[in-house]
C-alpha cells in the first residue's frame, strides 16, 4: 500500500489556497484527489497539477462534487476538444457532448444507453483517432437491500499489463497492428437481446482500423497493451493459426487481477480514466427498479503510435 500524499498548494481565486491531497488506491492504477471543487473555476496551476496526478494514476476521481451539466462540459472541455457520441439517442438532450450511460426509462423511453461498457475496452479505440480520455459523473448509484453499492466499473491498467509482458511475447507484438472492430463490440451477445442493426451511416461512421498493438502514451511516452476483449477483433498480417492464440493470451493477460482497480460509487463521484493506459469494463449487478445514471463526456484523442 502507498503511503498518502500531499501534493501542492495551489492558488484558487484571490489569494485562497486549497491544499489538493493525492491518496493513490493501493492498486496498479488510480488515486483519489481530496479538496477540488470542480464547480469552481481552477487556476491554472491547479488544473496542471491535476492533469499530472491523472497521468501518473491513470484513473482519478474526486467524490462529493455537484455539478451541472454545463459544468461538467466546461471543465472537461479545459482538457482540450470533446467527441459527439456516434448514438444521439444517448446524449443528455440539448448536450450533445454527454453520453448518458442509465438503466432508467422515462415515458417509454431509454434516458441513455443502457447497456454500455459491459466488455472490457477503451472508449472510441474502433476510431482512426480514439479518445484521450473520459470524464465520468455519478447522478444515482444502485443498492442493495443492505445498502452496499452495486454498480461498479473495473479499471485495468494497459501499461502494468505491458510491463508484466514477457520478452519473448514484447518481440512477437513489436510494431504490430490489432484490428479494432466497433461492429465487433457493438453486435456482442448481451443479457438485454441483440441490438437493432446499425445504420448505414453508423456504419460509415465506424469503419475496422488498425492500431499499434504497444501504444505509446503520447503524454507520458510510457508503453500502453492496446487490446481489450470488446472491440480488437484481430492481429493485422499474422497467420490466424498464430495470431488468434496470441491474441487470446493478450486479451486474458490485459485483465489480471493484479492491474485491476474497481471503483466503488457514491453519489457525486467525478472520475477521469486515459483511455490509452487503461481499459474499463462496468460491472452488470443490478438491475431496476435499481436505478444507475451516469454522464460522460469524452475527450478527443490523437492518433496512435
Ligand atoms: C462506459 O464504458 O462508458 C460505461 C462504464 C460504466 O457504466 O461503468
Amino acid at each position: 500500500m502507498r503511503l498518502r500524499y500531499s501534493l501542492l498548494q495551489s492558488k484558487m481565486g484571490e489569494g485562497i489556497y486549497i491544499m489538493l491531497t493525492v491518496k493513490p488506491t493501493g492498486a496498479a492504477l488510480g488515486a483519489e484527489i481530496v479538496g477540488v471543487d470542480l464547480s469552481q473555476p481552477l487556476d491554472e496551476s491547479t488544473f496542471e497539477q491535476i492533469v499530472n496526478v491523472w497521468h501518473e494514476h491513470e484513473v482519478i476521481y474526486f467524490r462529493h462534487q455537484k455539478l451541472t451539466p454545463e459544468q461538467h462540459v466546461r471543465f472537461s472541455q479545459r482538457f482540450g476538444a470533446l467527441e459527439l457520441h456516434v448514438r444521439k439517442d444517448c446524449c443528455r438532450p440539448g448536450f450533445h457532448e454527454l453520453f448518458v450511460v442509465s438503466n432508467i426509462v422515462q415515458d417509454g423511453k431509454p434516458i441513455g444507453s443502457q447497456d454500455a461498457g459491459l466488455f472490457w475496452h477503451s472508449d472510441l479505440c474502433y476510431l482512426d483517432i480514439p479518445s484521450r480520455g473520459s470524464l465520468f459523473y455519478a447522478l444515482e448509484v444502485p443498492h442493495d437491500a443492505r445498502g452496499q453499492a452495486l454498480g461498479d466499473t473495473r479499471f485495468a491498467s494497459a501499461t502494468a499489463a505491458f510491463n508484466a509482458l514477457s520478452d519473448d511475447v514484447k518481440q512477437k507484438i513489436a510494431n504490430r497492428n490489432a484490428i479494432q472492430s466497433y461492429k465487433k463490440g457493438y453486435y456482442r451477445e448481451r443479457n438485454a437481446g441483440p441490438r437493432k442493426p446499425l445504420s448505414a451511416a453508423q456504419e460509415a461512421l465506424t469503419p475496422d482500423v488498425a492500431h499499434p498493438i504497444v501504444r505509446t502514451h503520447p503524454f507520458t511516452g510510457k508503453k500502453c497493451l492496446f487490446v481489450n476483449d470488446g472491440y480488437t477483433a484481430r492481429i493485422e498480417d499474422m497467420e490466424p493459426a498464430m495470431a488468434e492464440p496470441l491474441l487470446a493470451e493478450l486479451i486474458t493477460h490485459s485483465t489480471k487481477p493484479e492491474f485491476i482497480y474497481q471503483h466503488r460509487w457514491q453519489v457525486g463521484d467525478f472520475l477521469l480514466w486515459d483511455n490509452c493506459s487503461v481499459q474499463h469494463q462496468a460491472v452488470a449487478d443490478y438491475q431496476l427498479p435499481l436505478r444507475r445514471h451516469m454522464e460522460r463526456t469524452t475527450l478527443t484523442g490523437s492518433k496512435p503510435f
